[in-house]
């Protein structure tokens, strides 16, 4: 994609160690960015960082949760100190905790929203005060959901997260226009990955899919060239923008 050379910039992916984060921090380490890359198990960091130095590019695998504040403040320190200022953020990490409305408990509460709601406030919030005070402008990227947009039983949780994700991404892109930081949201469709792998083998899983526009779900590989259009010089004229990359299902 023309404008879309990463080279001499610093990447941080949250939720690195499977599904879309390693993807993505795959898609950005290839454009030439050195991707840090976090999550809680390490050991699936290591693995990513290998496959990225396969082919010359720079990881650097942080351990982080993102439920918790100081960890995650901690993550972006270590991440600018060994690599460099951070000009590209990739809210990412997320899980979906699946139950009746009536049956959430007080702790699945905590766990959704502070792992898919909080850990994307307080990365965007960390990572931006050091892009205000460095003065050179940057790009947030925020893995919202089609389920923003468009909520499905049993989800609540999940589809509350995400719609505050999008409402985050448009307040803080229109707050940090002048500090020359975009900020944007994706809002994937059904692409298979560790949250969801099992239930697309099972009958109700096949037969929802036959509801789609497409009658399939996507592969992480489907958000490459979203993820390279807001990460790089290309998309410098978007912010605020929240994109549906869902092959048509949010029009069901
Ligand atoms: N797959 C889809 O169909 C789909 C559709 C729309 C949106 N999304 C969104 O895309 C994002 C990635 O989903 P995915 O499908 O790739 O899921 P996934 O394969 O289950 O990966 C989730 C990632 O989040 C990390 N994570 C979870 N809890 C964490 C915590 N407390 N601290 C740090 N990292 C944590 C996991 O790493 P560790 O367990 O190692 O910490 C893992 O790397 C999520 O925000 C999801 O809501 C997915």
């Amino acid at each position: 994609m023309p404008g879309s050379n990463l080279e001499g910039k610093v990447a941080f992916v949250t939720g690195a160690s499977t599904g879309l984060g390693w993807q993505i921090a795959l898609t950005l380490a290839r454009a030439g960015a050195r991707v840090a890359i976090t999550a809680r198990r390490s050991e699936r960091l290591e693995a990513l960082a290998g496959e990225i130095e396969g082919f010359d590019g720079r990881a650097l695998p942080v351990t982080m949760d993102a439920r918790d504040p100081d960890s995650i403040r901690a993550a972006v320190g270590v991440a600018e100190t060994e690599l460099g200022p951070i000009d590209v953020l990739v809210n990412n990490a997320g899980i979906a905790i699946q139950k009746l409305a009536q049956d959430f408990t007080d702790a699945d509460y905590r766990d959704q929203m502070g792992t898919n709601l909080d850990g994307y406030w307080f990365c965007a919030q960390a990572v931006g005060k050091r892009m205000i005070q460095r003065g050179q402008g940057g790009k947030i990227i925020n893995i919202a959901s089609l389920l923003a947009l468009r909520p499905i039983p049993q989800l609540v949780l999940y589809a509350m997260s995400k719609a505050a994700v999008t409402q985050m991404t448009r307040a803080l892109a229109l707050e940090w226009a002048r500090h020359d930081i975009q900020v944007n949201a994706i809002c994937p469709g059904y692409i298979e990955t560790e949250m969801n792998r099992p239930h697309w083998r099972t009958e109700a899983g096949r037969n929802f899919m036959r509801k789609f526009p497409r009658r399939r779900v996507g592969m992480p590989e489907v958000l490459d060239g979203t993820i390279l259009l807001l990460a790089s010089a290309a998309s410098d004229f978007i912010t605020g923008a929240i994109i549906p990359v869902d092959d048509g299902q949010s029009l069901m």
